[in-house]
C-alpha cells in the first residue's frame, strides 16, 4: 500500500465521495433521488475502481464501506438480535502480520502462546441470518444496514442448504450466519434463460444471488438455484464448542454446508502458505470467492477481543488481488445515459480475467481515455476487481501498430445527434463528463425527462408515474411534455379505458389531473423542465426575481444573442443564489431550436402564472429557518414551502445566520448546534403559532 496515489486520482475520490453521499441523504433521507440510478452505479462503481487501484484511498468512512444498503420495500423490516457487522481487510502479508501481533497485544500474549486461527474463503455472496427457535427455522433475514435487514424467511426456506428444523439437542434460540450465494453454473445458466426470455441479465454471482433472494414471490427464488455456506452466529441461547472451528463442526452435524477449504492455521507462514494455495484453486471453484478470512479460533479469545466500530477485532479478510489480463482494444463505443452523459465503453477481444470473459470495459470518460492514451488497436490491460465493472489499466507501448490514432471523443450525442458538451462548473473546472444537450429529443434521455416533468416537484400529475409515462413513450404515445395535454383529445383513437390498468374511471380521473395542470406557478414550470442544473431552489430564485415567464424569457433570450459578455447575462448572475453554470443552461437550452419548439408546443397548451411574490410583512420575512426532525402537522415540502412563501429561506444547515431552528421528535445533531449557537428553537407547533397556524 505504499504507493503514492497521484493528487488527481486523490480529488476525484474526494468529489465522488462528497457527490455519492449527498445523492445517499437525497436518496434514503428525503425519498428523493437527485440523479438516475443508472448514473449513480456508475459514480459507485467509478469509486470502486478508484479504491481497488488504490486501496489506500478505502477509509471507514467512505461510502464503498457502508453496510449494504438501508432496507428496500416490500419486506418487513426485522431489527437483528446482534448486528450483523462487517469485517476490517489485509491486503498483504505484513497486514496479516499486523493483525496477528495486534490481537497477541490486546490480549497480552506471551511470545510462545499458541494461537490458532480459523482460515474460511471469503465467499462473494450476501450474508443471511437464519433464526432457529426450539430448532426450528422461524425467520431468515438480509443483512440490510446490518442493524436492519428486511425478512426474507420465505425465499431462504427455499435454499436447499438451508434446514427447516435443526436435530435434537440444539440450543433453544441459535441464529446461525452465513453467506448466500449463487454457483458459477447456475448464474452461467440463470443468465442465459433470461436472455432467451428477454429478461434482466446479471453482473456477476453476487448480483443475481441478491436478485433472486429478493424476489417478494418466493416461487421465483425457488427456481433459482442458490446456496448457502453457514460461518457465523448471532444470538444464541447457548453454543455447541468453544471455537470458531468446533461450532463449523457442529453446523455440519446440523445439516448446513461449510466451506470445504476452511482450515486451521498456527502461523503467518501457514496462513499464508493457505492464501496461496486457495487463490490458485479459486478459477477451478464452482463460486466466487474474494479472499480468505481469518478468525481467531478460541470463541473465550473472540469474546475479549470484541469489536472496533463496524468490524470484529478477532477477524480480518485477506483479500485477493485484482485479476488482470492483456487483450487486443478492438474499438471504442459511446454509451449514453439517462441523463445524457456519453461514457466510453471499451469493446475487447474476449479474455478469461479470473474465470470470467470479459469482453467489455469502462473507460469512465474522455480525460481518462487521454490520460492512459489508449487507442483501438492497442493491446491492453483489463482488470477485474470483485464486483466492479472491468477497467483498462493502460496498454503496452510495444505492441502499438503503426497506424494507431489517438481516440477522437464525439462532439455529438450517438444516440440523437445533438451537441454533446462539457459543462464548466463555478470554479472554472471542466465537468470530466461530455453530456449530450439533445433533452426530450434524445431517445436515451427522454423518458427520463419526461418522468421528472410530471413528478411531485414539477407538474405533479396524480396518475401519470413512472409505469405510465414508460408505456406512453414506448408506444410514442407521449415523447415530449406537450403530448400529456393532448391525451384527452387523442382519447378517440387512444382508448385508453380499453386498456390494461386502466378503467373508465381511473381515465377520467387522469383527464381531470392533468386538465387541473394547465396553470402552473412559474418556479415549478422552470424546475419541471428538467434543465440540468435549474433545481427547484434556482428556479424559484429565478422567478422571485423576474415574476413572469415573458419577463424572465425576455432576458435570458438577451443573454443568448449577447453572449457572457453582454449586459442581461451579468444582471442574471448578479442575482445572489444564481451563476454561470445555471444561466450556462438555460441559455444553452434556449438556444437549441428543438427545445424552444418542446417549450412552445408545451406554452400552446398550459399558462403559466406568475410567481407569488413571497409577502414581506409576514414575521417571518427575511428569516432564515431550518426544519429537523420528524414534522407531524405538514411535511418536509410543505413546511419549505410555506416558509417561503412568507419571504423566509429556508436552509438545511444550522449556522450563527439561523435565526430558527423548528425541531420535531428525532431531532439530532442540529438541535444541538442550535442550543450551542443561540438559535432560537421551536417546536412545529410553535412555529405554526408564530406564523399563524
Ligand atoms: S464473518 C463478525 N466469514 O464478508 C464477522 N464473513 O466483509 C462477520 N463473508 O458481511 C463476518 N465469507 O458477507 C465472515 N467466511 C466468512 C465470510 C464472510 C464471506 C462476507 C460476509 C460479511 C462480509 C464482511
Amino acid at each position: 500500500m505504499s504507493d503514492a496515489i497521484p493528487d488527481d486520482v486523490r480529488e476525484e475520490h474526494a468529489r465522488l465521495v462528497t457527490e455519492i453521499r449527498a445523492h445517499d441523504t437525497r436518496y434514503y433521507q428525503d425519498d428523493a433521488p437527485s440523479v438516475s440510478d443508472a448514473e449513480y452505479d456508475a459514480l459507485r462503481q467509478r469509486l470502486l475502481s478508484l479504491e481497488a487501484e488504490h486501496p489506500a484511498l478505502v477509509t471507514p468512512d467512505s461510502p464503498s464501506q457502508t453496510v449494504g444498503a438501508a432496507p428496500a420495500s416490500g419486506f418487513s423490516k426485522v431489527v437483528h438480535a446482534r448486528p450483523m457487522l462487517s469485517l476490517g481487510n489485509a491486503f498483504s502479508e505484513e497486514d496479516v502480520a499486523e493483525f496477528l501481533q495486534r490481537v497477541r497485544r490486546f490480549l497480552n500474549l506471551g511470545e510462545d502462546e499458541p494461537v490458532a486461527i480459523n482460515a474460511e474463503p471469503k465467499i462473494d455472496g450476501l450474508s443471511a441470518s437464519l433464526r432457529y427457535e426450539g430448532g426450528k427455522l422461524v425467520q431468515g433475514a438480509t443483512r440490510g444496514d446490518g442493524r436492519e435487514g428486511e425478512n426474507v424467511t420465505a425465499n431462504l426456506r427455499t435454499v436447499d442448504d438451508i434446514p427447516d428444523t435443526l436435530p435434537d439437542g440444539v440450543p433453544e434460540v441459535f441464529e446461525v450466519r452465513g453467506e448466500v450465494y449463487m454457483s458459477k453454473s447456475a448464474f452461467a445458466a440463470l443468465n442465459e434463460a433470461q436472455a432467451a426470455a428477454e429478461k434482466q441479465i446479471y453482473a456477476n454471482p453476487r448480483n443475481a444471488a441478491a436478485g433472486s433472494l429478493r424476489q417478494l414471490d418466493s416461487t421465483v427464488t425457488a427456481s433459482r438455484k442458490l446456496s448457502f455456506f453457514a460461518y457465523s452466529w448471532g444470538e444464541t441461547s447457548d453454543l455447541p464448542a468453544d471455537t470458531q472451528s468446533g461450532v463449523l463442526d457442529a453446523f455440519r452435524n446440523w445439516g448446513f454446508s461449510v466451506n470445504p477449504l476452511t482450515r486451521l492455521c498456527h502461523s503467518v507462514d501457514e496462513i499464508m502458505a493457505l492464501y496461496r494455495e486457495i487463490e490458485t484453486a479459486r478459477g477451478e471453484l464452482d463460486y466466487d470467492i474474494d479472499g480468505v478470512v481469518y478468525k481467531i479460533d478460541r470463541l473465550d479469545w473472540q469474546e475479549r477481543l470484541g469489536f472496533v466500530s463496524r468490524s470484529p477485532r478477532f477477524a480480518i479478510a485477506h483479500k485477493f488481488p485484482a485479476e488482470k489480463a492483456t487483450t487486443l482494444l478492438r474499438g471504442i463505443d459511446i454509451q449514453v445515459g439517462r441523463t445524457g452523459s456519453l461514457t466510453p465503453v471499451a469493446r475487447l477481444e474476449p479474455v478469461t480475467v479470473g474465470g470470467v470473459v470479459v469482453s467489455n470495459a469502462t473507460l469512465h470518460n474522455e480525460d481518462e481515455i487521454a490520460r492512459k492514451d489508449v487507442r483501438v488497436g492497442d493491446t491492453v490491460t483489463v482488470q477485474r476487481a470483485g464486483d466492479v465493472i472491468p477497467q483498462i489499466l493502460g496498454h503496452l507501448p510495444d505492441k502499438r501498430p503503426a497506424d494507431a490514432e489517438p481516440f477522437a471523443f464525439p462532439e455529438t450525442c450517438p444516440a440523437c445527434g445533438s451537441h454533446a458538451v462539457r459543462d464548466v462548473r463555478e470554479n472554472g473546472e471542466m465537468d470530466v463528463r461530455r453530456r449530450c444537450t439533445g433533452g426530450l429529443i434524445c431517445p436515451a434521455q427522454a423518458v427520463e425527462r419526461l418522468k421528472h416533468f410530471v413528478s411531485r416537484n414539477g407538474f405533479d400529475i396524480e396518475g401519470l408515474g413512472t409505469k405510465q409515462i414508460e408505456m406512453f413513450y414506448a408506444a410514442g404515445e407521449v415523447t415530449a411534455p406537450a403530448d400529456i395535454f393532448t391525451l384527452k383529445a387523442r382519447n378517440d383513437d387512444l382508448k385508453l379505458e380499453e386498456r390494461e390498468g386502466f378503467g373508465d374511471l381511473s381515465v377520467k380521473n387522469l383527464f381531470e389531473a392533468i386538465d387541473a395542470r394547465r396553470e402552473i406557478g412559474l418556479d415549478r414550470f422552470l424546475f419541471a423542465l428538467g434543465i440540468r442544473n435549474i433545481g427547484q431552489q434556482t428556479s424559484r430564485v429565478l422567478a422571485a426575481n423576474y415574476l413572469s415567464l415573458e419577463a424572465l424569457l425576455t432576458v435570458l433570450d438577451k443573454a443568448v444573442e449577447e453572449g457572457p459578455e453582454g449586459e442581461a447575462w451579468s444582471e442574471l448572475t448578479g442575482i445572489d443564489g444564481i451563476g454561470n453554470t445555471a444561466i450556462g443552461a438555460l441559455t444553452g437550452f434556449l438556444d437549441e431550436p428543438h427545445n424552444r419548439k418542446v417549450l412552445d408546443d408545451l406554452l400552446a397548451q398550459v399558462t403559466v402564472t406568475d410567481f407569488d411574490a413571497p409577502a414581506q410583512d409576514s414575521p417571518v420575512a427575511g428569516k432564515t429557518v431550518v426544519f429537523t426532525g420528524t414534522l407531524e402537522a405538514m411535511t418536509r415540502d410543505e413546511a419549505k414551502a410555506r416558509a417561503e412563501s412568507l419571504g423566509a429561506k429556508v436552509s438545511g444547515s444550522v449556522s450563527k445566520k439561523t435565526d430558527y431552528l423548528v425541531a420535531g421528535p428525532g431531532a439530532g445533531s442540529k438541535a444541538k448546534k442550535a442550543a450551542d449557537l443561540g438559535v432560537t428553537t421551536l417546536t412545529e407547533q410553535e412555529w405554526l403559532d408564530l406564523i399563524g397556524g
